[in-house]
């Protein structure tokens, strides 16, 4: 696992913080925890084709496990190129800056599947997190092209890093930071967010025993390749209120 805490040793010892901004110039935040750098991984179909940027159908709700196998992130190619720089905070006040989408279009994100409010998750049997696209309709507020909790109704929206926009969440939804390289292909290389997976991992170990055989495989880091499936071949139901 390639993991960096964002935390400099000083030639007279001392350690500072670095800011993910000193870093690559894209990623800001008041500190190193809000981003964390993963194993970069590749988005694979099922047969382990490289997923293309332009091949996407817009409004799909896509998924792909990132960075635990157990965490799964929904992907979308919105239908528009997406807000940048946006400010968000975390629950505990903590602002940070998305970004923005990727891609020729920069319409292209990827967020947690983990909502934060009371950890609803994709998952395989019956999903009640995911993206209402254009003219589709919510309980949970009247803008469209938004990613909807169902459970207590937190709308987010994907276009400004998933800033919520109705609900109880009390923050938005964990970014994947991705990379679009030249030959179209994306890659998943770190998270970006308060990511709750800490929380997730100890509120579901039973589900987790059961689909993984425990929590420590059900914690493994992806490596090299994320297979990516439409949402609709990965859960049993989609549920959207
Ligand atoms: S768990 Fe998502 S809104 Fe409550």
């Amino acid at each position: 696992m390639q993991r960096r805490n964002f935390l400099k040793v000083l030639a007279t010892g001392s350690v500072i913080a670095i800011y993910p901004s000193m870093i690559d110039g894209t990623l800001h935040a008041d500190d190193g925890t809000l981003f964390e750098t993963y194993e970069k991984v590749q988005l694979v179909d099922e047969e382990g084709n490289p997923i293309l940027a332009s091949t996407l159908e817009k409004e799909k709700n896509y998924v792909f496990n990132y960075p635990h196998v157990a965490t799964t992130c929904i992907l979308l190619a919105l239908p528009r190129a997406t807000d940048t720089k946006v400010t968000l905070k975390d629950e505990d006040g903590t602002e940070y800056i998305w970004n923005g989408g990727v891609g020729k279009e920069k319409n292209i994100v990827a967020y947690s599947g983990i909502c934060p409010h009371q950890l609803t998750h994709v998952n395989k049997s019956d999903t009640f997190i995911s993206y209402l696209g254009t003219g589709k309709k919510t309980m949970a507020c009247k803008q469209d092209n938004v990613i909807v909790c169902g459970s207590h109704l937190s709308a987010y929206d994907p276009q400004k890093g998933c800033k919520v926009i109705a609900g109880p969440a009390p923050q938005p939804l964990a970014s994947v930071v991705l990379e679009h390289h030249e030959d179209d292909t994306l890659w998943a290389v770190a998270i970006l967010g308060n990511d709750k997976f800490q929380q997730f991992f100890k509120a579901f170990k039973p589900e987790l025993k059961e689909q993984f055989g425990g929590k420590r495989k059900a914690k493994k880091m992806l490596k090299n390749t994320t297979t990516t499936l439409a949402l609709a071949d990965y859960t049993k139901e989609v549920i959207q209120y």
